[in-house]
């Protein structure tokens, strides 16, 4: 089932995600729905908080990215209680846009390789290094269970460029052709 993805304003984006056990009530069921819905909004990255469920949880599928990236071909996983153990040096800028803030793109600085630490849908723990848009996508997702945006994350100037433009999408002046949610 397609469900509405929060926007910009709502508090659950805010909110630090809990960490989850193998007896969540219908993970199966959400993981599913997670997936349905990142497809339908054709995003590459989904994560729970974003469908209103504040628990360490997401969902990437980039592989719609791997005609131009091929190194991106079948990356697809399930990331459950993930810590990033490790993040490099060398930073990278790298255009961003995501499903909850409609309509916006901006240029984020972050580390271009990292490891992490996380389970997969059947619980299994891996430990894997991802670099370039994969390590990108991926430190985006993480940063949702934080409560973290990327717009948190531009400069000090684009923050005060975007500052109406939040404003006005957090009051639900946004167009967009997925269903949405913002309370
Ligand atoms: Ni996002």
């Amino acid at each position: 089932m397609i469900k509405p993805v929060y926007v910009y304003g709502s508090s659950v984006l805010r909110k630090v995600a809990q960490n989850i056990e193998p007896n969540y009530p219908k993970l199966d069921e959400l993981i599913k729905d997670m997936h349905e819905t990142m497809y339908h909004s054709d995003g590459v990255g989904l994560a729970a908080p974003q469908v209103g469920i504040s628990i360490r949880l997401f969902v990437i599928d980039a592989t719609p990215l791997a005609d131009e990236n091929p190194e991106l071909e079948g990356f697809k996983r399930v990331f459950i209680n993930a810590q990033i153990a490790e993040r490099s040096k060398d930073l990278v800028l790298y255009s961003e846009g995501c499903l909850s803030i409609p309509n916006l793109r901006e240029d984020v600085e972050r580390p271009d390789s990292i490891v992490i630490k996380y389970q997969d849908e059947d619980f299994k723990f891996h430990e894997e290094r991802f670099e370039g848009i994969a390590a990108r996508i991926i430190q985006h997702e993480y940063d949702h269970l934080d409560g973290i945006l990327y717009t948190d994350r531009v400069s000090m100037i684009r923050k005060q460029m975007l500052k109406s433009k939040l404003h006005s999408i957090s009051k639900g002046k946004y167009n967009v052709p997925y269903k949405t949610k913002l309370v």
